[in-house]
């Protein structure tokens, strides 16, 4: 692959939205690696996917320890194609996320939210993408058997060890949320971001959560947003080769594909079109128009699947008719 220039134009056509009360602004649609940028996919797809996306703008990247497979291969890929594409200063431009708190290594260490296992998974983390520090580090999901004081205060630590500049939470409650939160701000390292599962077809974090986050000043980064491929033109005909529903290694099984969703996403499908966006765009202006999100964490496994995505910026306002229409679907 040639020499990487990124686009001068990089910065004109994103949009920025502030990270809850932080200073730090991201893009309103961010890059996820959990899936296509393993040892089992094609290292030049990722890299171009990568390339693509910060050429228009996308400076967030999104990891954890365990993305791949095989789990950490994503990391040392990401880390490869930094080595290779954003040199000089770039590294300065970057927001860069990882997360530690599921299964990674055998033993009573290698998961979930003890102090163990955050700090190491974090300097394991940091050598696979051979970096010096990462910006956002997350507890990945809740431990209900250590007290949250010592996965915060794991937190905290990085921070203070400067291996990452902030943290944040991920798959917690809005009650688990709540008390994280304080337990961060006495010690004086506030939870920048919260990253939910949240699309059209899971809705748990409006019942609180949100409300939880707006009121303490954190950002929200809704994860897969198109419900892994469901909420886009994927499934309209069928399962297509290559699909992550026709992989074995895919999080999206075929039998979760049901005929009642088919029919959902068909009716979502046709508004849509009605407002001259594709299904993917319309998912994720969908949850974009809620000022409280503030950026969409998405995965592609093509540079034309990115693309589109990012046109969903093009049009994020819904008459009300449309968002009663949306609703008597998704009930
Ligand atoms: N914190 C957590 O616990 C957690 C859990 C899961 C994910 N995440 C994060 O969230 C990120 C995104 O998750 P996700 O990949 O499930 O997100 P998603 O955006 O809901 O799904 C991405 C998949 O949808 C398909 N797709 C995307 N754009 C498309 C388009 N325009 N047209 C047709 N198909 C399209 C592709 O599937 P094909 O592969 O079939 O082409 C792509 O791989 C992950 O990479 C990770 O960073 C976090």
């Amino acid at each position: 692959m040639n020499a990487y220039v990124p686009a001068g134009d990089r910065y004109d056509s994103m949009q920025y939205n502030r990270c809850g009360k932080s200073g730090i602004r991201l893009p309103a649609v961010s890059l996820g690696l959990w899936h296509n940028f393993g040892s089992i996919d094609t290292f030049e797809n990722g890299r171009k996917i990568v390339r693509r996306a910060f050429d228009k703008g996308i400076t967030h990247f999104d990891l954890a320890n365990n993305y791949g497979p095989v789990p950490g291969s994503a990391e040392e890929n990401f880390g490869n194609i930094l080595k290779k594409d954003f040199t000089g200063n770039l590294r300065d431009e970057l927001i860069i996320s990882t997360k530690a708190g599921y299964h990674m290594w055998p033993g009573p260490y290698g998961e979930w939210g003890s102090r163990k296992n955050l700090l190491s998974s974090l300097d394991q983390s940091l050598k696979r993408m051979q970096l010096d520090y990462v910006d956002i580090f997350y507890s990945h999901r809740p431990d209900p058997e250590t007290p949250i004081e010592e996965t915060m205060g794991a937190l905290d630590t990085a921070v203070r060890q400067g291996k990452a500049l902030y943290v944040g939470l991920s798959n917690y409650t809005a009650e688990q949320t709540t008390a994280a939160l304080a337990v961060l701000k006495s010690l004086g390292t506030p939870c920048l971001i919260h990253q939910p599962k949240y699309s059209m077809f899971e809705r748990w974090v409006e019942n609180g959560l949100l409300d939880v986050l707006e009121n303490n000043g954190v950002g929200c980064i809704p994860f897969s947003p198109l419900a892994q491929g469901l909420l886009t033109d994927r499934y309209l005909g069928g399962i297509p080769e290559g699909s992550r529903a026709s992989k074995p290694s895919g999080f999206l099984k075929a039998e979760q594909i049901t005929q009642e969703k088919l029919d959902k996403i068909n009716q979502l499908n046709a508004i849509a079109q009605r407002r001259g966006q594709s299904l993917a765009q319309m998912a994720l202006s969908w949850l974009l128009k809620d000022r409280r999100i503030t950026t969409v964490l998405i995965g592609a496994s093509s540079v034309e699947q990115l693309d589109n995505n990012l046109g969903a910026l093009a049009n994020l306002r819904y008459t009300v008719e449309e968002l009663e229409e949306i609703e008597a679907i998704l009930k």
